[in-house]
């Protein structure tokens, strides 16, 4: 299948869809707390991208060929899961880390993003699994210009995250995004610079790398949809929705409380 170029209709509504998917991140950061159940913060980013923002939450009900539909409005993903975690009566707990996952319809077009949080006090460990996943992000994202391979965001990711002793998720990987939540390209975060299709102005695509602290093999649970490391080791996720520019790459899921790139990437 070929990759969607957007047109500029279609490129100015990815960046509204963008913007809303992460306030509403900027929405829950304060109710991420010890004691929250993942099901209730579901319920507060259901209600606020519902009622406040007038989007539609795309997880909800979304039901890709061979899965059951996902049953709730946004992903919580704790500590050893991956991605793709079902919020339910699951409290949160001091040490604690989890990604939220947001992806909103609005006007018809996705965005997709998605943060990690700390609860309370964690652990050195997790802290470093964090900041080195959200540089592996942003090493992604600098790579993206017209001309590049889609190769070179992989390549990068995967050295810096294999140089701090990690390992790379291979079964899931960022998408196309436009008036389909996943279309092609898939933008796997491993990989050979200088392999695969070229990057044009024009494609969005989301990043998103999943990092684990131990080995790369991961399983479903039981629910269908929560996806865990096999060796229960931690897991971090970050993710943005990058539209090519003439120039470079715009990241269309910014907002006033996203963490900016880190300064020495380049
Ligand atoms: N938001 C996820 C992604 O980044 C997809 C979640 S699919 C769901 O691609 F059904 F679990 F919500
Ligand atoms: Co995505
Ligand atoms: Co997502």
């Amino acid at each position: 299948m070929a990759v969607i170029i957007k047109t500029p209709e279609e490129i100015e509504k990815m960046r509204v869809a963008g913007r809303l998917a992460g306030e509403v991140l900027d929405f829950i950061a304060p109710h991420v707390k010890a004691g929250m159940t993942t099901g209730a913060l579901d319920r507060l980013c259901h209600d606020y991208m519902v009622d406040v923002q007038g989007c539609v939450p795309a997880p909800l009900d979304y039901a890709p060929s061979g899965y059951k539909p996902f049953p709730k409005a946004i992903c919580t993903s704790v500590n050893h899961q991956v991605c793709h975690g079902v919020p339910g009566d699951r409290a949160l707990k001091g040490g604690d880390i989890v990604n939220l996952d947001i992806t909103t319809i609005k006007d018809g077009y996705h965005g997709d993003t998605s943060r990690m949080f700390a609860v309370g006090e964690v652990s050195i460990q997790a802290k470093r699994l964090c900041e080195i996943t959200f540089e592996c992000l942003w090493l992604g994202i600098a790579q993206v210009k017209p001309g590049a391979f889609l190769g070179d965001i992989g390549g990068a990711i995967q050295r810096h995250a294999e140089k701090a002793g990690y390992s790379v998720v291979r079964e899931f990987c960022g998408h196309g995004i436009g008036a389909k939540f996943h279309e092609d390209p898939q933008v796997v975060h491993y990989g050979k610079p200088g392999t695969g299709i070229r990057l044009e102005t024009g494609m969005i695509f989301t990043i998103e790398p999943m990092i684990n602290a131990g080995k790369a093999a991961v399983r479903e649970l039981a629910d269908g949809w929560t996806i865990v490391t096999k060796d229960h080791s931690l897991s971090a996720q970050w993710e943005h929705t990058i539209l090519v520019t003439e120039t470079g790459f715009e990241v269309l899921t910014l907002c006033a409380g996203s963490r900016p790139k880190p300064e020495w990437v380049r």
